[in-house]
């Protein structure tokens, strides 16, 4: 089971459609199942999210893993890496000024758009990901590469062709000044 995970606009959901057409997997996506079980704890107002019941979640998705007859599993969602019973995790990453540009065309407060940017900046989603799944947990930055080649880079990461482990991307010292 490979979690999808990373800050909004990063591009978890276009990559996941793409990866429906290319492997025979079971596909679960957080927004999803808020629909389908009611995990919708209400609204953060200020920061205009919905604010997901990650708690409820777990043995939903351990349902689903043990009822599956598919031989992998694909969990997509900015909370994912909150479901602790998965073999891997790949947070997509994105260089923040190409984030900021990505979110842009999403009608959202100016405030939001730099919340989401100073958290890939500050690697808040590996840094999650990390506490749950330490050396299990890959990134790919997504920055300079299509959806299909990130699709693709998850397939050799499912089939052990590739490891990308974490050490490799710093948008830290670079953009701190944009927190
Ligand atoms: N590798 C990429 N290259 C260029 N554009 C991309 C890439 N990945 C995603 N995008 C674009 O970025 C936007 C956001 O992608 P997407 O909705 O898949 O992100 P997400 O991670 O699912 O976000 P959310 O957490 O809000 O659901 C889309 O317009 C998508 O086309
Ligand atoms: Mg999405």
């Amino acid at each position: 089971m490979i979690i999808i995970t990373g800050t909004p606009g990063t591009g978890k959901t276009s990559v996941t459609n793409h990866l429906k057409d290319k492997i025979d997997a079971e596909f679960i996506s957080i927004n999803s199942l808020l629909e389908e079980y009611d995990l919708n704890l209400g609204t953060d107002e200020i920061r205009g999210y919905k604010i997901v019941d990650t708690v409820k979640m777990i043995p939903i998705i351990d349902k689903i893993k043990k009822d599956t007859k598919k031989d992998v599993i694909v969990f997509e969602g900015h909370l994912a890496q909150d479901y602790p019973n998965a073999d891997l995790v790949v947070v997509l990453r994105c260089n923040p000024e190409t984030l900021k540009d990505r979110l842009s065309t999403r009608k959202w407060r100016e405030e939001k758009i730099d919340e989401n940017v100073s958290a890939e900046i500050l690697g808040v989603c590996t840094s999650e990901s990390y506490e749950t799944y330490a050396d299990s947990v890959q990134e790919i930055d997504t920055t300079d590469i299509s959806i299909e080649e990130v699709s693709d880079t998850i397939i050799r990461i499912i089939n052990n062709e590739i490891t990308l482990p974490l050490g490799e991307i710093d948008y830290l010292s670079e953009y701190f000044h944009l927190l």
